[in-house]
């Protein structure tokens, strides 16, 4: 009996052993990627000052989900508050107290948006830049020609901050990003922006952001990484088990513009970010809409 009380002893030793060095590995992984300075290269933009083009970066702010994450007046917000991944706020970007926009260069603003760091160099938390990477120099000028613009809001935040459990998290769950810079070919050569027009290339670059859901593909399904009571997200592709074909262009731009399909489905906005996307002019829904033509027919959930 006393053998085995001891061997019992030994084993659950051992585990709690185990289990410590682990979380031990786990927080060492976690910080070093979290500290990490990713090696950016030089980003020359200019920014214009004129009206219509600060008008213009409004309109990119709003359609491609800045504002819904910085807030209406650019103050910042609670983007994250879960303990089980801790506390994301994102940045207030005025001049007004608690705001950086009083101290950043054209440069820096460029760096944070189009590489996702900060200024130190290390990756910014969630602040989806895998998307924002291939903006044009003119739109990303635009965006920081409006960032400028605005009047100072007053909002002092904490920093962001990730819990153990988030760190156990971004280490062993495969599928969730973080950190979207260590996503980003940082170095590769710019990826050339197709100029402005009703066609599926234009389509294609204004819709980065549906992939994080639709797929890759477009055929939709279960969104990977996201909570378990989200709803799958549907095929968005003209291929089987898709609502799209039966649409007409028109009823397409109403459905982004208002949030109900013609078949009287309500997409929730907490799913489906349509309140982005209805600040999407006519003449870019049509190119969406001409692009979504044009991928291959799947069957949902080909993602
Ligand atoms: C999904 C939410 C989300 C969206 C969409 C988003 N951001 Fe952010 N952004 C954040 C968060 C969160 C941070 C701060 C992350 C941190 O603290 O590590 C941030 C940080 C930033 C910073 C860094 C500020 C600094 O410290 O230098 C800039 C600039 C910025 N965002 C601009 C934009 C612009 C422009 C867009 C749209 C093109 C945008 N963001 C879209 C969440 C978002
Ligand atoms: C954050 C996740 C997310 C993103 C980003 C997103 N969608 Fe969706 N989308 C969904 C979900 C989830 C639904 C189903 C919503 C519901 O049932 O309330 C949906 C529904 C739709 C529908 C309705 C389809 C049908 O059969 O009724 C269309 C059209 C659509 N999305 C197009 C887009 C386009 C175009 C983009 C990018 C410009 C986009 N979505 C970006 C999650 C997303």
């Amino acid at each position: 009996m006393k053998k085995f009380l001891k061997w019992v002893g030994i084993v659950l030793g051992a585990l709690v052993g185990l289990i410590v060095i682990g979380l031990v590995v786990i927080y060492f992984n976690s910080q070093s990627r979290l500290t990490h300075v990713f090696d950016i290269p030089e980003e020359q933009v200019t920014i214009p000052t004129d009206a219509a083009s600060i008008e213009n970066g409004k309109h990119i702010f709003q359609f491609r989900g800045c504002e819904a994450c910085h807030g209406e007046d650019l103050q910042g917000t609670v983007y994250l508050d879960d303990p089980a991944v801790g506390k994301v706020i994102s940045t207030n970007l005025t001049t007004g107290k608690g705001g950086v926009g009083g101290d950043r260069t054209d440069e820096e603003w460029a760096r944070a948006i189009r590489h996702g760091v900060r200024t130190d160099g290390t990756g910014l938390l969630f602040m989806p830049s895998t998307e924002f990477y291939y903006l044009s120099d003119e739109d990303l000028g635009d965006v920081i020609a409006y960032i400028k613009s605005v009047p100072p809001a007053d909002n002092e935040q904490p920093v962001s901050q990730i819990s153990f459990t988030g760190r156990i998290v971004m280490t062993l769950v495969k599928g969730i990003t973080f950190i979207p810079a260590e996503l980003i070919p940082h170095q590769a050569a710019r990826p050339t922006a197709p100029t402005v027009g009703i066609t599926p290339e234009y389509g294609a670059y204004l819709t980065q952001s549906c992939h994080v859901c639709h797929g890759i593909t477009m055929s939709g399904g279960v969104i990977p990484g996201f909570p378990a009571d989200w709803p799958p997200a549907p095929n968005i592709t003209f291929g089987g088990g898709s609502a799209l074909p039966t649409w007409t262009e028109e009823e397409f731009i109403n459905t982004i513009r208002t949030g109900l399909t013609p078949e009287g489905k309500e997409l929730r906005a907490a799913y489906m970010p349509w309140n982005s996307y209805k600040f999407m002019s006519d003449d870019e829904l049509k190119a969406t809409w001409v692009y979504l033509q044009s991928l291959p027919k799947l069957e949902y959930g080909n993602r």
